[in-house]
C-alpha cells in the first residue's frame, strides 16, 4: 500500500527549499525531447510547480497534474488558477490514462509508491509509441538523511509510537530500472547526481526533511510529540552533518535520473 495515500504533505514546508528542489527538476528537463504529438502527464506533481513549466515548455499540448494528496492539489489549483492545466486526484500506483499521452513526467514521487518492478514497466507501457517516460528519484539507501530515521526508530519512545508507520523501501540501483524498461525502449538515458546543497545549519536539515521524508512520521504524531521528534532528529543530525568552515551544513541528495524512449 502507498503511504502517500495516508499522509498529510504541507506545501509550505515542501516549499521552502524550492529552489534546491528545483534544480534536478530542471536538469531532467533540459534533457527530455517530445518527439510525438499527445499529452504530457506530470504523475505525483505536488504543488504544480513543475507541471506549469511543463505547461510553458509545451504550449500546445494537454497538460494534466495528478496528486494522491488533495493538500497538494488545491495548492496547485489555486496558484495556478489561470493556466490550463488539468489536476486529478489519483494514485500513481494504480493511475492508467485514457488515452497513452506523449510523455509520463515524474519528479521525486516515485520513491513513494511500491513495487517498482511492477510500476515501471507499467508506466513505460502507458506511454504511446514514441513518447517518453522521464522520471528522477533520490536514491536514498545510503543517505544519512535515513539513517537518522532509522535510528530514531530504534529507540523509545519512537520504536513503540511509529511501530505502524510503513515507509517505502529504498530505490534500487540504476541497471535495475534499465533492466525493467529496456524491453520496451528505443533508447533509455539513465544517470545520477549528487547535489550538496548549502543549509545555514542542522536545524534546516530538519526542515527540509520534515517537508519529504518525514511526512508518514509526523502525520502519526500529535503536535508535542512532533516537535519532541524533529529536536532528537536535529541532535542526530548535528553528527551526521557537522557544521563546515562557516558554520553552514551542506545536505547531499544523490539522485537518479531516467528517460527512456518507447519503441515507435
Ligand atoms: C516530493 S513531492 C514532489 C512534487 C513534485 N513532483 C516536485 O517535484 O516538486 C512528492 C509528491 O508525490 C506525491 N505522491 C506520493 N505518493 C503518491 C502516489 N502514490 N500517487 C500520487 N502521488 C503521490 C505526494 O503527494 C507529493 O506531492
Amino acid at each position: 500500500m502507498s503511504t502517500a495515500s495516508k499522509t498529510t504533505w504541507n506545501p509550505a514546508t515542501y516549499l521552502e527549499f524550492a529552489g534546491y528542489r528545483a534544480r534536478p527538476a530542471a536538469d531532467l528537463l533540459a534533457h527530455v525531447d517530445i518527439k510525438i504529438p499527445g499529452a504530457i502527464y506530470d504523475l505525483g506533481c505536488g504543488p504544480g510547480n513543475l507541471t506549469r513549466q511543463l505547461k510553458d515548455r509545451w504550449p500546445a499540448r494537454a497538460v494534466i497534474g495528478t496528486d494522491s494528496s488533495a493538500e497538494m492539489l488545491a495548492k496547485a489549483k489555486q496558484s495556478y488558477a489561470g493556466v490550463d492545466i488539468a489536476w486529478q486526484l489519483s494514485d500513481i500506483a494504480t493511475w492508467q490514462p485514457e488515452v497513452p499521452p506523449a510523455m509520463v513526467f515524474t519528479n521525486a514521487a516515485l520513491q513513494w509508491v511500491p513495487d517498482h518492478d511492477t510500476l515501471f514497466p507499467r508506466l513505460m507501457a502507458a506511454v504511446a509509441p514514441g513518447g517518453v517516460f522521464a522520471m528522477q528519484m533520490p536514491t536514498t539507501a545510503d543517505a544519512p538523511y535515513h539513517a537518522i530515521i532509522k535510528q530514531l526508530l530504534s529507540r523509545s519512545p519512537w520504536r513503540e509510537r511509529l511501530a505502524n508507520v510503513q515507509y517505502h523501501p529504498h530505490p534500487a540501483p540504476a541497471q535495475h530500472y534499465y533492466d525493467l524498461v529496456c524491453a520496451l525502449a528505443a533508447r533509455v538515458d539513465t544517470w545520477e547526481t549528487s547535489y550538496h546543497h548549502v543549509l545555514k545549519d542542522t536545524a534546516a536539515v530538519t526542515v527540509w526533511v520534515s517537508g519529504t521524508a518525514l511526512v508518514p512520521y509526523l502525520t502519526a504524531l500529535d503536535e508535542n510529540e512532533k516537535a519532541a521528534f524533529l529536536a532528537d532528529y536535529t541532535d542526530i543530525a548535528a553528527t551526521l552533518y557537522p557544521p563546515r568552515a562557516d558554520g553552514k551544513v551542506l545536505f547531499t541528495m544523490r539522485r537518479l535520473f531516467m528517460i527512456a524512449e518507447r519503441k515507435a
